[in-house]
């Protein structure tokens, strides 16, 4: 494994207030849970390190982005296996369920391979928020009456203007002993909870702070909807004329064919284009050589998943490496302009130009000799690095768009209308 230092500078953490009067008082609490690095084993890292909100709610972490795109947990030297996708929009997918068309077509929860499916809190975004708290190569808290101790008790009280007591009530108190407290810096430390009665008011609490991290994730501070693209959709404001060339071949059938998977019509409580809607594809992304698993780290993506699911077992080799449509929004916002970006789950691509010339070309130019080829390498030599899983991969609507160079820059120019102001 590379050793990289660990980049979560609490300075990073730019919680804005911007906006924040207009919050409600669950969807404050939220956000203050949202960017305390108190929840994490090491007391370094919040949800909002991998996800902050100037990089379009992604991983400012540039080490990270340039490279494996995998940022590193709580714990130096941990690491999972996934690029933090954007947070923002991503409220608005639905429970996971399926759809019959030819098949069995999957849709919504949260994670890239859909494993939050919003079944056990009525929201995929609340059965996600649940995830990296305790998640030993993320925040590493050892067990949930940690995270609610710190929620109770906060390293920073005037950082939550809105306590948890004051949303859920002063019954949602809950004394946690020092017994179990003590333990909570140590991610490898293993908390049983015997007194039942207790147990069922730490898991309660729990739930209550997932439901306020989702509250928060459905704010329009979250999803302003504030792109130029949307201006120019409401009147309000123009695009370039390449930008709107862009949007054609974003849109048409026969050109780019984008808007199939990331459409442009609301697919659920959104009342305007999130860019997904919210499936699961191959795209026959190559490897990514530096993640931190290893260089021949392969993603199963969603099939992985199904496979441990009683119902959707069946399907589930048919869908290996499929990973979640993301929303298109927010693609080039960064820290400063040179700041890197990482896309897809693995961060292959570190530029917009590589991705729509991946769409463009992957079957028509020749693979690479070096399967490990990087996007830059790739790019140079005019070929492209076998696919992580050939299989299962999508061969109907990209792959060979035949687009010109000139349509390529003109679609990218309109991805960059994208991001939120
Ligand atoms: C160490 C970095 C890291 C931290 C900390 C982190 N995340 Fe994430 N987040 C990720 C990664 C990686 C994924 C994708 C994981 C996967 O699909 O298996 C993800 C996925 C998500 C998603 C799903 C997005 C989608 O398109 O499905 C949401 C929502 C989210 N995180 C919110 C949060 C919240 C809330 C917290 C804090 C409780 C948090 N994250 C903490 C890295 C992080
Ligand atoms: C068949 C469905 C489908 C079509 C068509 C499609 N996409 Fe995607 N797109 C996806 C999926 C699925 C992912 C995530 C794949 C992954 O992570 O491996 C994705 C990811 C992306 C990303 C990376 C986003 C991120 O945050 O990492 C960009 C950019 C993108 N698509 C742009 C486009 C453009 C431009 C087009 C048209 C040329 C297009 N897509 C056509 C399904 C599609």
């Amino acid at each position: 494994m590379k050793s990289i230092t660990a980049g979560l500078v609490l300075g990073v953490l730019t919680a804005g207030t911007a906006g924040a009067e207009d919050l409600s008082p669950i969807e404050r609490l939220g956000k203050s849970v949202f960017f305390d690095t108190n929840l994490s084993a090491r007391g370094n890292q919040a949800c909002a390190s991998c996800h902050d909100p100037a990089a379009g709610f992604t991983s400012p972490l540039a080490e990270f982005n340039g490279a494996g795109a995998v940022v590193e947990g709580s714990v130096p030297g941990r690491f999972g296996n996934r690029k933090p996708p954007s947070m923002a929009y991503a409220a608005f997918s639905p429970v996971l369920h399926h759809i019959d068309d030819d098949g069995v077509t999957l849709v919504g929860g949260a994670f890239l391979d859909g494993r939050a499916t919003g079944k056990k809190l009525g929201s995929a975004t609340a059965d996600q928020a649940q995830g990296p708290f305790l998640n030993p190569v993320e925040m590493g808290l050892p067990h949930a009456a940690c995270v609610v101790a710190r929620v109770l008790d906060p390293a920073d009280p005037s950082a939550y203007p809105v306590a948890f007591t004051d949303v859920w009530g002063p019954d949602a108190a809950v004394e946690i002993p020092p017994a179990i407290t003590d333990l909570c810096g140590d991610p490898d430390a293993k908390i049983e909870i015997s007194d039942e009665a207790l147990a069922a008011k730490i898991d309660e609490d729990f739930d209550r702070i997932a439901i306020a991290i989702a509250a928060f994730e459905q704010t329009d501070e979250v999803n302003p909807f504030t792109s130029r693209f949307d201006a120019w959709r409401a009147g309000t404001g123009t695009l370039s004329e390449q930008e709107l060339r862009g949007f054609e071949v974003f849109e048409a059938e026969g050109k780019g064919n984008c808007a199939a998977c990331h459409v442009l019509t609301p697919t659920g409580r959104e009342e305007r284009a999130v860019f997904t809607d919210w499936t699961f594809d191959n795209l026959g992304v190559p490897r990514n050589r530096d993640n931190p698993q290893g260089p021949d780290y392969v993603d199963p993506g969603l099939g992985a998943f199904l496979r441990t699911d009683p119902v959707y077992a069946a399907y589930a080799e048919d869908v290996m490496g499929a990973q979640q449509v993301p929303t298109l929004r927010n693609l080039d916002k960064r820290l400063s302009p040179d700041a890197p970006k990482a896309y897809m789950h693995n961060g292959y691509f570190k530029t917009l130009e590589g991705v729509v010339h991946f769409y463009n070309t992957r079957d028509v130019l020749p693979r690479c000799a070096d399967p490990l080829a990087s996007e830059a390498e790739a790019m140079a030599a005019g070929c492209w690095p076998e696919p992580e899983i050939g299989a299962t991969m999508n061969k109907d609507e990209l792959g060979d768009l035949k687009l010109t160079a000139a349509e390529e820059a003109d679609l990218v120019a309109f991805l960059k209308t994208l991001d939120d102001e």
